[in-house]
Parts: C-alpha cells; structure tokens; sequence
C-alpha cells in the first residue's frame, strides 16, 4: 500500500529507496562530556576538544539548531514528513553500578542510535558512557510509533555495562600519533575490547537483505555477531577501512547511493578481500571527491570527509551540504540531482547530514541486491 502523511508506519530496508518520514536532530542542550577512555581514543591529538568539556556554547546551540530547523523545513516542503525528538537534560551525571560519567552528550545525531531495519528500530548498545542513556531523548517519538503503528517493532539492544574492561588501556595514553593507530587499525586493534557486544548503529549500513557493519572503535566483533544472531533473515557482512586511525561510523567512509553504485572515502578504501560481494554483483566503488575544507569547523569530533556523509531523498536525489562544492559536482556527474542543505555549522554537534536524521520510512520493500 502507498506511503499516507496521515498514516504513521516504521518501514526503511535501505539507504536510498524514496524518503517519505525522517527523524532530525536537535542540538539543544548539546555537552561536551568529560573524559572517559572510548571518547577520548576517538578525539584526534591534534583537536581543539583535547582537555575540554561543558556545555556547548549557546550561540553554537543556537546556530545549529538554526540550520537543523531550516533542512527539516527544507525536507517537509519535499513532502517528507519530519519528526524532531524530545531533548533530556544532558548536563546531569549518570551513575550506573560499573561507572560514572559527569555529563551527557546530547540529542545529536539520531543515525548514531536508532536503527531502522524494515518495520524496526533498534536502540544501539553505544559504546561511550556519555551516550548510555541517548535513546531517551527518542523515546516519545519511539512511544508515538509503537501506539500509531501495529507492524511496529521497537527493540533494544542489552545495555553494556562499560566498564574498564571495555577499552585497551594502550589508546588511553595522550599521545598514540597516526602511523601507530593505522598499524593498529590494519591489525583490527581497536579501542573497544572483546569483553561484551558493543555497536553503534551508524556503523551499519542496510542494502536490503544485507546489512554492510563497520568493525572499529564503536561496534566490536560481538557486537556484529549480535547483530546477526538479533536479524537471522539477514546476511551480516564485517567491514574494515584500514586507512583511519579513527575508525567510528561508517557514513564518511562508504556511502551507497542507489543500487549498484557506492562513493568510498579514497583514504580509507575498502579492502579488495572485502570487495567480492560488491563486484561479483556487478556494484561500482567510486572514490569520493575530496572534501571543500581542509580542517573540520572548531569543536568538532569528525573529520573533513562528512563531505561525503550526504542523505539519499530517493536513488536520483541526494542531499548535499552546499559548502561541498566538489562532492556536489561529483553527485552531478554520477547522475545524482543535488539539493543543497546549509549545516557546516552543526557538524560539531555530531555529523553531517545522514548522522543527523534517523529513517522512519521508506518506499520499497526488502530486495536482494547480492543475490
Ligand atoms: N569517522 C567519521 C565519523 C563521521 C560520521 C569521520 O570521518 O569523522
């Protein structure tokens, strides 16, 4: 049956079919947590955060949320429908029996939390104690779709108890620098250690059937093999990019636009032992353009390639931040129509513009692509 504004369903099997209802992030009451040892392994040596942490100051708050508001307006004069979640107070401390942390994170970006697998959404362990309570912040959207929709699965993985015994304590020194962290990376010793399933859910990418997981700093091997075990109808696929000494998230690294075709970061490009699904299917790997900037805006965790962390609106239009001129242009030439969205001033809050919405809905149904 055909997608209705006035009917609430949960249904997305991938990362390009036709966008018709999105969750967008809010950069209210954004913090910068404290140390802990996931973050810390994550924040690169030579960025301005090292040492600092609070709330975010307002004015940034405000901007961000400035532009959030404009793509979520932007997305709705599309015809998307466009959820925007409840903040919590993030600046309260959180205690569990295993660890204390003295700040919260923030309610940015949903992509990191929630993951839409067909007529699901899976709150991801996380991997850092400041983002152990995030899912919070979605509960009332969360709520609203379990009551308005039936077919409506909302799950959650088994919180982890982050203790020590979750990090290596070799990434907690100040002081690591790139060519120990790549030799580390391409030995796939990563911060997070083997002790309990660990994902975060934007390091999954869904192609329908298959399910493509990064194994790095914020999802380790159990945490893929409770993915497989939670979704046995699907085939769960182990990705690595040997090329970041940061490996978090996926969607800077490999960005799938429509069926057979996919933008991989050409500093972290997937290995050719790991490609044979992609080409015995007869998938292109394109290496992304590179990047307008040269440095990532103050106060940020991610790197200059959320120049390629583009939101597919359908398998012919794609959403591209408007200071991207090269990554737009290359969209141009793959046959990709561009809408351009304004957010380099949100990025410090977590992403570009596939971090900072969550799939509620998308056409189609779940397809075999790898057959
Ligand atoms: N590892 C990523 C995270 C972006 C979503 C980066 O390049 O910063």
């Amino acid at each position: 049956m055909a997608w209705s504004p006035d009917k609430t369903e949960v249904k997305s099997w991938n990362e390009w079919d036709t966008l018709r209802h999105v969750i967008v992030g809010r950069a209210d009451d954004c913090h910068i947590p404290p140390e802990e040892p996931a973050l810390d392994a994550k924040v690169p040596e030579d960025s301005d955060m090292r040492g600092q942490w609070g709330r975010r100051p307002q004015e940034t708050i405000d901007r961000a949320n400035e532009l959030l508001d404009n793509f979520a307006d932007q997305l709705r004069k599309r015809g998307v429908r466009v959820d925007r979640p409840v903040s919590i107070d993030h600046s309260q401390p959180v205690t569990t029996p295993d660890f204390h942390t003295d700040s919260q994170f923030g309610c940015m970006p949903p992509r990191d939390v929630l993951l839409t697998v067909g007529h699901e959404m899976l709150e991801a362990t996380m991997s850092y104690r400041c983002r152990w309570f995030e899912y919070l912040n979605y509960r009332p959207l969360l709520k609203q779709y379990w009551e308005e929709d039936p077919r409506f699965r909302h799950e959650a993985a088994p919180k982890p108890r982050l203790t020590d015994a979750d990090y290596h304590p070799d990434y907690l020194s100040e002081k690591i620098g790139d060519a120990q962290r790549l030799e580390w990376a391409a030995e796939k010793f990563f911060v997070t250690t083997e002790e309990e399933p660990l994902f975060d859910a934007a390091d999954v990418l869904r192609f329908g059937k298959d399910l493509v997981v990064q194994h790095g700093f914020t999802t380790n091997l159990k945490g893929i093999e409770w993915l497989r075990r939670h979704f046995p109808d699907h085939r769960v696929h182990t990705v690595n990019f040997p090329g970041d000494p940061y490996p978090i998230h996926i969607d800077a690294t490999f960005t799938p636009l429509r069926p057979g075709l996919i933008v991989n970061n050409p500093q972290r490009r997937l290995p050719e032992e790991q490609r044979g699904m992609f080409e015995k299917n007869g998938w292109e790997i394109v290496d992304a353009a590179q990047p307008a900037h040269n440095t990532p805006p103050p106060l940020c965790y991610s790197s200059t390639w959320l120049s390629m962390n583009v939101l597919v609106l359908d398998p012919k239009t794609v959403c591209v931040e408007k200071s991207e001129v090269y990554q737009a242009e290359q969209m141009d030439k793959l046959g990709m129509e561009v809408v351009e969205v304004e957010l380099r001033d949100a990025y410090a809050f977590g992403g570009g513009l596939h971090c900072c919405t969550a799939d509620v809905y998308r056409d189609g149904d779940c397809e075999d692509y790898f057959p």
